[in-house]
């Protein structure tokens, strides 16, 4: 599915990506939180666009994702959608959403798809009860991405944001975390910083697409925060990060440059007046 960009391309689905990870062709996903960007990263043809929860710390600045609320995603949902023409749009269900019961995680997971137009949610965790939510939405119709891994909704459990699966009882517990969600109909699910070899291992053994960060190269996909990829969010130095622009500098640079011109009077020139 993956496209060129400018050339001509119909909307990605979730069947799209099986046929990807089948192929063995990579999947590129990529976050994006508004309108602006969403047009960015969709006309460069990525796809899928995960507006993440992590909108809480990169967009709002807290040191957490747990106070992002479902007003907070559909609100920035709602703007990517009018970016995204072509990426499989996904939303990211956030802390408390889909933690308590199977009925409040189908009633909020069908009002995030309901009053943003996205094409599926994301959740976190691959326990016995998450996994039986992820089947209840699939059943209801609303396509699920797993989320596996470092967890950040869980971060106050996991001790702090830190490499998992690094033993083998841990390493286990993601085979079976992996398996679950397979089997409770997930389309596909993020592994987030863990070993390449476990990545890689649980990638060959599932048959739905893994899409990673920080979980090396053998997974079927990747996926990055934009502005941590874009180095707007330039004090972000985790060891899987590569920073693809530097758009932090550009910015900082570009702000300068008008500070300066406007306090020695050389803008607005005759150029950028009315007669
Ligand atoms: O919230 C987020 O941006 C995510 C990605 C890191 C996968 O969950």
């Amino acid at each position: 599915m993956s496209t060129q960009p400018g050339a001509e391309r119909r909307r990605t689905t979730v069947r799209d990506l099986l046929d990807m990870k089948q192929r063995g062709e990579p999947i590129v996903a990529v976050t994006a939180y508004d309108y602006l960007f969403a047009r960015i990263v969709d006309e460069s043809g990525v796809d899928v666009v995960l507006v993440g929860d992590s909108v809480g710390q990169v967009f709002a600045g807290y040191d957490s994702t747990l106070p992002v609320t479902i007003d907070d995603m559909i609100y920035h949902t709602r703007a990517v959608r009018r970016g995204v023409k072509h990426a499989l749009l996904v939303v990211d269900m956030p802390f408390m959403s889909f933690q308590v019961s199977a009925a409040e995680t189908l009633r909020n997971a069908g009002r995030m798809l309901k009053e943003t137009g996205a094409e599926a949610v994301k959740l976190e965790g691959g326990d016995e009860e998450t996994a039986s939510y992820v089947r209840t939405l699939v059943r209801a119709g609303i396509p699920v991405m797993g989320h596996i891994g470092l967890t950040p909704q869980s971060v106050h459990v996991l001790g702090g944001y830190r490499v998992q699966g690094r033993d083998s009882i841990a390493a286990e517990r993601l085979h079976e975390e992996a398996g679950r969600l397979e089997e409770a109909g997930a389309f596909s699910m993020v592994m987030e910083v863990v070993p390449a070899a476990l990545a890689a291992e649980i990638t060959s053994i599932v048959s739905i697409p893994t899409i990673g960060i920080g979980a090396g190269a053998g997974v079927d996909g990747q996926v990055l925060v934009l502005p941590d990829m874009l180095g707007l969010n330039d004090t972000f130095k985790p060891k899987f990060l590569r920073r693809f622009a530097e758009l932090g500098d550009a910015a900082r640079e570009g702000v300068r440059s008008y500070a300066e011109a406007v306090r020695n009077r050389s803008y607005p020139d005759a150029g950028h007046s009315f007669e």
